[in-house]
């Protein structure tokens, strides 16, 4: 790990150590392998919090902190530490099956993490009288429930008897607090969180080239996966929706196999992850390559919502009122164009939010209800949110005429709050209706 990855994950930790404070311990388990059938597992990956503390990708380990000192023996010496990873012991057998293990021993040169210890240590740790000292354990609750291996072997017996071994303690879980200071992205995670969408950006004028009439949806998530993996993209940030006509009304459609018409729009919302950092877009193509007057109107009126609520956003703003204004631009184009009589009603065509903070997580990290004992709503520099607002027509919507039908539009930037304003990570991705139609139209004439 280079020196300024070392930097930034022992600024987190060291952060985190003052919000818990000395009286607390935090034991943060990373993730283990999870079976998908019979022998075979999932392709492992980390939990996003014990990474951005660590940013260690093995499986079966915890990092530990100690804001107030724990003594170990290191070396045959008594020191006095304020963080501890446990890792995998090394095996030879086992890793000439699944993959090299750092060990304890090369924690420091290789993470900078101060002291490490194997997972047989935290065993004891846990089952000892270790945390008889502290009044609050800071630990993933939600996350050790559905531990494996080697680690669920050291937390049953734990969790088992917890009322026993510290019945004084507060347990807390620690996604609140890591979540909120996962909110304001530091410059590190800024250019992550860039790479990934220029990934996607990318990958999405491949994608826009090779919509026709008679493929499938699953040629374009096709397209789009093999570019962001072929860039270095090492994750789909999320399950895509590649969403052919009346598909687009379904929020989490994740079919991803059906026949694209010629006279249907395709909605894609897909994204890719890069070095465990998300983006999240989501475009509206005409398949045929022109937009029908209907679907004309209905895209322009989502784009404005789109563009108008980028160009609110800095730092002061509230993001509920970016919501409103979202709301509000559709209600107004909808009404326009004849389609809404009680602007009111619009939650029934646009059905969700405006956006969401990103990073780490697509959804990015404290679910909004539960920011209450902080002022979230308002915008900060280092945030990091998406802006997609969108309008959904189904077949089952008899009052609004059948020609807008079928018709689904999302459309989706990642925004950075900056000092003064805001930049679009994802500005290099055409959206106006004619670029879409000419970047279209000039393919297909070159086939
Ligand atoms: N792709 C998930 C979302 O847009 O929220
Ligand atoms: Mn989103
Ligand atoms: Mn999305």
């Amino acid at each position: 790990m280079n020196k300024e990855q070392k930097a930034f994950h022992k600024s987190r930790r060291d952060q985190f150590a003052k919000i818990i404070g000395k009286d607390s311990v935090a034991i943060i388990f990373g993730n283990t392998h999870r079976n998908k059938s019979y022998d075979g597992d999932y392709k492992f990956k980390q939990y996003k919090n014990f990474y951005y503390l660590t940013g260690f990708e093995e499986p079966n380990s915890a990092l530990m902190i100690v804001p107030g000192g724990v003594k170990v023996i290191e070396n045959k010496k008594e020191n006095t530490v304020k963080e501890i990873l446990f890792v995998q012991e090394k095996d030879p057998l086992m890793e000439t099956w699944n993959g090299r293990r750092l060990g304890f021993e090369n924690v420091k040169t290789e993470l900078g993490i101060e002291s490490a210890k194997v997972n047989k240590e935290l065993g004891k740790f846990l089952n000892g009288k270790g945390l008889q000292r502290f009044s609050k354990l800071y630990i993933n609750f939600g996350e050790v429930l559905k531990l494996t291996d080697e680690m669920k072997t050291i937390v049953t017996p734990f969790l088992n008897s917890l009322n026993v071994i510290a019945p004084h303690m507060e347990l807390i879980d620690i996604s609140y607090e890591l979540g909120k200071m996962r909110l304001i992205k530091t410059e590190f995670e800024i250019r992550k969180i860039q790479e990934a969408a220029d990934i996607s950006v990318d990958a999405y004028y491949d994608a826009m080239k090779a919509i026709r009439p008679d493929f499938n949806e699953f040629n374009i998530q096709s397209i789009l996966e093999f570019y962001y993996r072929f860039h270095g993209g090492d994750d789909i940030a999320y399950h895509p929706i590649v969403a052919a006509g009346e598909n687009a009304c379904i929020m989490h459609y994740d079919k991803n196999d059906q026949h694209m018409n010629k006279n249907e729009l395709l909605l894609i919302d897909s994204a890719s992850e890069y070095n465990y950092y998300c983006s999240d877009i989501t475009r509206t193509f005409p398949i045929s390559g022109k937009f029908t007057k209907e679907q004309r109107i209905i895209y322009d009126i989502v784009l404005k919502a789109n563009k108008e609520c980028i160009k609110k956003i800095k730092p002061g703003v509230k993001f509920t009122a970016i919501r409103d204004l979202s709301e509000r631009i559709l209600a107004d184009g909808l009404f326009k164009a004849g389609l809404l009589k009680n602007k009111k009603d619009i939650k029934k065509y646009s059905l969700h939010g405006v956006g969401h903070h990103i990073g780490l997580d697509t959804h990015d990290a404290v679910p909004y209800s539960k920011t209450l004992d902080t002022d979230f709503d308002t915008l900060k520099a280092g945030n990091v949110l998406t802006i997609e607002p969108g309008l959904y027509f189904t077949q089952d919507m008899k009052e609004i005429p059948q020609k807008f039908r079928g018709i689904g539009v999302r459309i989706e930037d990642d925004i950075l709050v900056t000092k003064n304003g805001c930049v679009n990570m994802t500005g290099d991705l055409i959206k106006e209706a004619f670029e879409i139609e000419e970047e279209m139209l000039f393919n297909r004439e070159v086939d």
